[in-house]
């Protein structure tokens, strides 16, 4: 796994959570490739757990399966040319956990603690040597509670949706309602869980994208994390 050799004296974290499709992973990807920082995606390794333990035959509802499993695979991110490419024991699934299967039951796989304890001892080494830009749901209330820099994403649930919806182009037959029914119901359980829900650290910054570009949104960040850095200094 990638990491810095100067001890990070240049560079800061950066977290930024919100809710299912405010723009976080491409806002973060934009934002790394600015700074030269390390983007990680936590959620998709809360997706390589589901798409691994849905292939190995085990119930999203079995909690104490799912966390041996989870502490049982080998979980690498490496950076790629189109983003983070994830390996799970050697293997590219970075396609895979974006299935629709693996997207229905990720909430529940992502609510069990094990799973949680074991990626988030992953997250915490992975951003120890400092420049990472992480995004998910729980970075600055829980994983990185020292980050320097920390923001809410959050857009309406019919924005995020349309979104989705572009993103899929009639690749599949869901339609705008029922993807904000899912998005929604997935808000829901990423609230309302009682381990690390999603919840906006009191430190963070708020940034609304609804009617903001992506370039926006990112640029927006890496100014602030130009200050937080000359802060830091
Ligand atoms: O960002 P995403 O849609 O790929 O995230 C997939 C799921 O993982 C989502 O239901 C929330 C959960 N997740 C989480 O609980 N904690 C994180 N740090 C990242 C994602």
């Amino acid at each position: 796994m990638v990491s810095h050799l100067d001890g990070g004296r240049d560079r800061i974290n950066i977290a930024i959570d919100g809710p299912a499709g405010a723009g976080k992973s491409t806002v973060a990807r934009n934002v790394a490739e600015t700074l030269h920082y390390i983007y990680i995606d936590t959620g998709a390794m809360y997706r390589a757990v589901t798409y691994s333990a849905l292939r190995s035959g085990i119930s999203p509802g079995d909690s104490e399966q799912l966390g041996t499993h989870a502490e049982s695979i080998d979980i690498t991110l490496k950076p790629g040319p189109m983003g983070q490419i994830v390996l799970l024991n050697g293997a590219d699934i970075t396609r895979d956990i974006r299935s629709r299967e693996v997207t229905m039951h990720v909430s529940q796989v992502a609510a069990v603690e094990r799973v949680r304890l074991r990626l988030v001892t992953m997250q915490r080494l992975l951003a120890q040597s400092k420049g990472v830009v992480m995004d998910g749901r729980d970075i600055g209330s829980h994983v990185l509670p020292d980050a320097e820099l920390k923001v809410f994403l959050t857009a309406s649930v019919q924005e995020r949706a349309l979104r989705r919806f572009k993103e899929l182009d009639g690749q599949d037959s869901i339609t705008l309602s029922q993807l904000e029914l899912e998005i929604a119901e997935r808000d829901r359980k990423d609230q309302e869980r009682d381990i690390s829900p999603l919840v906006c650290a009191p430190d963070a910054i708020v940034l609304d994208s609804t009617s903001m570009t992506i370039d926006e949104v990112a640029d927006n960040i890496v100014n602030l994390s130009r200050t937080k850095l000359a802060e830091a200094k």
